[in-house]
């Protein structure tokens, strides 16, 4: 159990043998400056109020009531009434102690493993992954992989753009395509963002081909075989090269987690009948709408929300509302999270008020939006290339591997080719991506390649630095860490300030897996790689004098902040390297 549930069950405890009801919470927080403590407790004030006592004296009886000789040797009442603790020195050591033998740096597996569905990237067919794709991917995926190291079961949605009215044009367009090349498909639609554009000029300037066009969107409704088979060719296409791209950066979204909107489409019939029995979808004007008193329009009526238009076609909410219902009837989930762009939010809640509504999914499912930002240019603009078009993620990981390569061959010339290449990849993927990871996702974020790609501050080349100084205290000492025994004395204040930061790497992980947001790791991690290179600066480890107990003891400090790095990192998909 991590110090922060430990401290909360026996304040908890303590407050509820001190008078407080039963429940109350102890609201025990890391304290934020030395002199406060470690951890502190806020649980009293509120209770103190309840009760019409005063906050002090509730506190000292909580204090009577708690006991922490073993791990607290300090406890402090504070201000109107926050409980301060101060751990104990031979505490932390043995906790440690603990933590170097466990190959998870003593981070529990969650005590109930649920299911959770994560809805990430979401790319659209015939068009290039952009920005906000990127985003979605790299924090989808980062969550995703937390929550798994947590124990949790995480099935990756990725809710592909692969149905609409669109694909008639497309369908169009790459028959006639086809006619002068028949293997168009391989050689020309390596530039889908061109092939898209091309389409739509061809389908906004010629009657014929629009109606063509129409025709075929038609006929791919009704499961036209031809149709079918054009429109496979597309989303293969696309998501071809999309799982290159995922495999470029590391992130784990295979074929099997595409459950793109057309998966839904078969559905959307039944559903917009059963809403319509349900007496929450209504006809108006030959489509089929839901009212919702929770959004107005501008004239303060109920909003309306269309799910089913005049010509018979659905729309993307009815696809939302039948894939939520999806998710917690076909695939079990307890808690489904949207990585999905903020200008969706709207577009969202409305899909979940109607699915709530019509009773599709119960309330203790949670749907969670995790909205984020949008990414932007030096300029504070939406990010676009020179000439305003989309920035092709391809090129964008291209340029990332060419500074990569200048950056470590400056650096890192003489090394092997081979552990070269490693390096230089894992330098390029992890900047683009700690960029990203490490600021709080619901801001917008400028994206900076000086930045990114520097050596120092809260960035993918500093931590990995990091990774690599401790692990060449090891290979300077000459020890192997698995063979790593004795006892861990923490005495000086750096010792001290590394160890207690040691023993909050749960706590980090376990932040981001509640919240969705992987910049707690990162800054968690930042602050970890500090703490070193400060414990290093004044806690000599490798020096002739240093006396072989105190060696030891800081030997194991080293490499329980090595594996959790790496694990860290490993969290949200930051590959590490043992040399650089
Ligand atoms: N394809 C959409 C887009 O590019 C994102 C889909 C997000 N997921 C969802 N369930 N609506 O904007």
């Amino acid at each position: 159990m991590n110090v922060l549930k430990f401290l909360d069950q026996k304040i908890s405890a303590a407050l509820v043998a001190a008078g407080a009801p039963a429940d109350s919470p102890a609201m025990v927080r890391q304290s934020a400056r030395v002199q406060f403590g470690d951890y502190q407790s806020n649980g009293v004030m509120p209770v103190a109020k309840k009760l019409g006592m005063n906050p002090r004296e509730l506190a000292q009886k909580v204090i009577d009531n708690l006991d922490l000789t073993e791990a607290a040797d300090k406890i402090e009442i504070a201000g109107p009434g926050f409980i301060n603790i101060f751990l104990k020195p031979e505490w932390m050591a043995e906790k440690l102690s603990g933590y170097v033998q466990d190959d998870r740096a003593g981070v529990e597996e969650a005590a109930t493993r649920q299911t959770i569905v994560v809805d990430l990237s979401a790319p659209n067919v015939a068009k290039e992954m952009h920005v906000a794709h990127l985003r979605s991917t790299v924090i989808g995926d980062a969550v995703s992989k937390t929550l798994e190291f947590l124990g949790h079961k995480v099935v990756r949605a990725n809710h592909i753009g692969d149905w609409g009215t669109q694909f008639g044009m497309l369908i169009a367009h790459l028959e006639d395509l086809q006619k002068d090349n028949p293997d168009v498909m391989n050689s020309e639609l390596g530039d889908l963002e061109n092939f898209y554009r091309e389409s739509k000029k061809h389908y906004d300037s010629d009657e014929e081909f629009a109606k063509r066009a129409r025709n075929y969107v038609v006929k791919l409704q009704g499961g036209d075989e031809w149709c079918l088979t054009q429109w496979k060719k597309l989303v293969d296409v696309t998501m071809e090269q999309n799982l290159n791209t995922y495999k470029r950066l590391g992130v784990n979204i295979t074929a099997r987690d595409t459950m793109g909107e057309s998966m839904y489409n078969d559905m959307l019939p039944a559903i917009v009948e059963d809403m319509k029995g349900k007496g929450l979808a209504v006809e108006d004007d030959g489509a089929m709408v839901v009212y919702l008193d929770e959004y107005k329009n501008k004239d303060g009526d109920p909003m309306g929300v269309i799910v089913q238009k005049r010509d018979g076609g659905f729309l993307y909410t009815t696809t939302d509302i039948a894939c939520a219902r999806y998710r917690y009837e076909n695939l079990g989930a307890d808690r489904v999270l949207y990585y999905i762009d903020a200008r969706q939010a709207q577009h969202l809640q409305q899909a979940w008020t109607i699915v709530r509504k019509a009773g599709y999914v119960p309330e203790h499912v949670t749907l969670e939006h995790h909205a984020f930002g949008m990414m932007l240019g030096k300029d504070n603009k939406p990010f676009k290339t020179r000439a305003g078009g989309v920035v092709k993620l391809a090129s964008l990981l291209d340029e990332a591997t060419a500074r990569a390569t200048r950056l470590i061959e400056e650096k890192s010339g003489d090394m092997p080719a081979e552990q070269k290449a490693e390096v230089i990849n894992a330098i390029a993927m992890g900047s683009v991506k700690y960029s990203d990871l490490s600021k709080n996702r619901t801001s917008d974020y400028v994206f900076e390649w000086d930045n990114m790609l520097s050596f120092e501050g809260n960035t993918a080349p500093y931590m990995m630095y990091a990774y690599t100084r401790v692990q060449s205290i090891f290979r300077k000492a000459g020890v192997d860490v698995a063979a790593l025994g004795g006892d861990i004395a923490i005495k000086e204040d750096a010792e001290r300030e590394l160890a207690i930061k040691l023993m909050q790497f749960s706590e980090a992980v376990e932040g981001v897996a509640r919240e969705g947001m992987p910049h707690i790791l990162c800054a968690y991690l930042f602050e970890l790689a500090g703490c070193f290179m400060k414990f290093y600066e004044f806690c000599p480890v490798n020096k002739v004098d240093v006396p072989a107990d105190v060696k030891t003891s800081r030997l194991q400090l080293c490499a329980l902040t090595a594996r959790t790095l790496k694990l860290g990192l490993g969290c949200i998909g930051i590959e590490t390297v043992e040399q650089m």
